[in-house]
């Protein structure tokens, strides 16, 4: 049933590039448009959306924070995005054209399926994405996006994430194309690309375990642990402490890394570990200066960063590569080598990875 490997979550990190393939399926004509036919909403209707709000919980809230870039940079449309368990006790601006985009993995996780029922009654169209055919939040939204993880069994996402980030890139480019912000060539250059993604997971998943290992070595004896990016780089880290969290129980945080000297950078002592996505970005340079400050605090220094990147190699203690890609696919490959990190470490500390403690795989209560 694991395929040949040890756990659920290794099988499950290796089956990603089959979930790019698959969730990308027939999502192109010939003609260069997106086609999401499920979404249930007409041209006019998404041509008229002028506010989003993303809903998730845990791993699911982290996808939803790319979205937030994706959408804001490509179809210049506001974008929140909010723990689902907050979204429903306050009073978000909705108006009718306002798209609210739930993402659940089981599609039966509590609070999201509440605050899908308050936006719809408040008038937002919704949109549900989800790995589970038929579940509330695909019966209970106006339109849905299948993510094709298939069943996962892990309790700590990968797959299914990596699935819903394919997504709701396709949410955005269908968006950008609507909003006639994006040109058919434009539109088939970047689906080329995300379909390339498939590759470069497969890349990662043949070369990296080895930097991975190493990599561990240096976390499986901390107390703590920090991850820091900026802009994708930022939302990825996020996922990787969460994951971290989840599986090894090493405390994790995750910063912004410009937000270091604002309070984190004093937890560094000789031998804390730092986690860093400096993939090449336009603020690449900026993480790097922050890699340094925590580097000369004796802090050891993990960096995912872009394959032929020879500049991090200064200050890295150990580097975790990543093929290049455009910044907006970053999300796709860097997310892999923190989901292989949390993995190992867990191993490494004797943790059960796919059965953590006090967690269950869908939460159906509050
Ligand atoms: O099924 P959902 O996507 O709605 O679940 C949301 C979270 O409970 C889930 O992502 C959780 O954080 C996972 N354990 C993450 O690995």
């Amino acid at each position: 049933e694991k395929g040949g490997y040890p756990d659920f979550m290794l099988k499950e990190i290796h089956e990603q590039p089959r979930v790019v393939r698959d969730t990308l399926v027939g999502r192109m004509t010939p003609a260069g448009e997106l086609d999401i036919d499920e979404l249930g909403l007409s041209l006019e209707e998404l041509n008229d959306i002028d506010r989003v709000y993303v809903i998730a919980c845990g791993t699911s809230y982290h996808a939803g924070l790319i979205a937030k870039n994706l959408i804001e940079g490509w179809a210049r449309i506001p974008t929140e995005v909010e723990a689902a368990s907050e979204f429903r006790y306050r009073n978000p601006i909705i108006t009718p054209t306002t798209l609210v985009v739930a993402v659940s993995q089981s599609g039966e996780t509590a609070d999201t399926l509440a605050a899908i029922r308050d936006a719809r009654i408040k008038g937002a169209k919704v949109f549900g994405i989800t790995n589970v055919v038929g579940s509330p939040v695909a019966r209970e939204s106006d339109g849905v996006i299948y993510t094709k993880a298939n069943k996962e069994i892990a309790v700590a996402s990968t797959k299914s994430f990596i699935g819903q980030v394919v997504s709701l890139t396709l949410l955005a480019l269908l968006l950008a194309q609507v909003k006639y912000r994006l040109t058919t060539k434009q539109a088939r250059m970047l689906f080329r690309e995300l379909s390339d993604t498939a590759e470069q997971i497969q890349w990662i998943l043949d070369t990296q375990t080895e930097a991975v290992h190493e990599a561990a070595l240096l976390c499986k004896d901390a107390q703590s642990a920090l991850f820091v990016g900026r802009g994708m780089g930022a939302a990825i880290s996020y996922e990787g402490a969460l994951k971290l969290k989840e599986v090894s129980y090493l405390h994790a945080e995750a910063y912004a890394a410009g937000e270091m000297k604002h309070g984190p950078i004093a937890l560094i002592d000789p031998g804390f570990p730092v986690i860093a996505v400096a993939t090449k970005s336009a603020t690449y340079d900026k993480t790097v200066s922050n890699l340094m400050e925590c580097k000369a605090r004796g802090a050891k220094v993990i960096v995912v960063a872009t394959e032929g990147d020879e500049e991090i190699n200064k200050i890295a203690d150990c580097i975790i590569r990543v093929p290049a890609v455009r910044d907006v696919f970053s999300p796709i490959t860097a997310s892999v080598p923190l989901q292989l990190l949390a993995r190992e470490v867990a191993i490494l500390r004797g943790c059960d990875v796919d059965q953590p403690r006090n967690l269950a795989k869908s939460v159906t209560v509050e």
